[in-house]
């Protein structure tokens, strides 16, 4: 009876450590008027967006995926993607095109703003959505970054299929002052303090 209460108490401490996600300790955000600097920051402090590639099976259209993601410091987001889902990383292997979108309002900092008043940024990063060589140091980076920020991920197992992904951003849209949306360069984004 004491062996099975001390496994409950074990594994309940286990699981909630592992299901546990890790938000870095907020810097606070760079100037608004900075479009680089806020795309990178948003990019960086968020937990999860939407992935979208494009559907063969669906005529070519694009189909969006909230997913997990972690920066793995270079500005290139690292997704952990199944081929058991027939969708996003499979559409990738006929044709890499892909965007990621993040909002500001999961992470509860626009008060009561609408999702889309400019106030409450938006970034949307469109390049091609690659499969990391899983024998790769940079399978290693990736795994580190996203294991970090979503531990559960480190206890999935192998027969998953789970790999290692990376959008290699070509382009950068930010709407987050009440102007048109800006089109900061790719690399200012990169270079961008997080
Ligand atoms: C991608 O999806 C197609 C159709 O569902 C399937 O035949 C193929 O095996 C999938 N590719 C991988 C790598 O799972
Ligand atoms: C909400 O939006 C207004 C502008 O419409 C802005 O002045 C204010 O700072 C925003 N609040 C938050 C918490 O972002």
């Amino acid at each position: 009876m004491k062996g099975v209460l001390i496994y409950i108490v074990l594994s309940s401490l286990f699981l909630s450590t592992l299901s546990q996600e890790s938000v870095p300790t907020p810097r606070p955000p760079p100037n608004p008027q900075d479009a680089a600097a806020s795309a990178r920051y948003l990019i960086a402090q968020s937990l999860w967006g939407v992935l979208s590639t494009l559907a063969y099976d669906m005529g070519g259209a694009p189909f969006g995926n909230a997913v997990s993601f972690a920066d793995g410091g270079i500005g290139d987001p690292y997704f952990y993607l199944t081929f058991i889902d027939p969708t996003t990383a499979n559409y990738s292997l006929k044709d890499q095109r892909s965007s990621f979108t993040v909002s500001q309002h999961p992470l509860q900092t626009c008060g009561v703003n609408d999702t889309q008043l400019p106030s409450c940024a938006r970034v949307t990063l469109t390049g091609k959505l690659i499969m990391v060589d899983e024998n790769s140091d940079e399978a290693g980076i990736g795994k580190r970054a996203l294991f970090g920020r979503h531990p559960h991920f480190a206890g999935l197992p192998r027969s998953l299929n789970f790999n290692v992904f990376k959008l290699q951003v070509e382009s950068v849209f930010i709407i987050n002052i009440f102007k048109p949306p800006r089109f900061p360069k790719v690399d200012d984004y990169r270079r961008a303090k997080v």
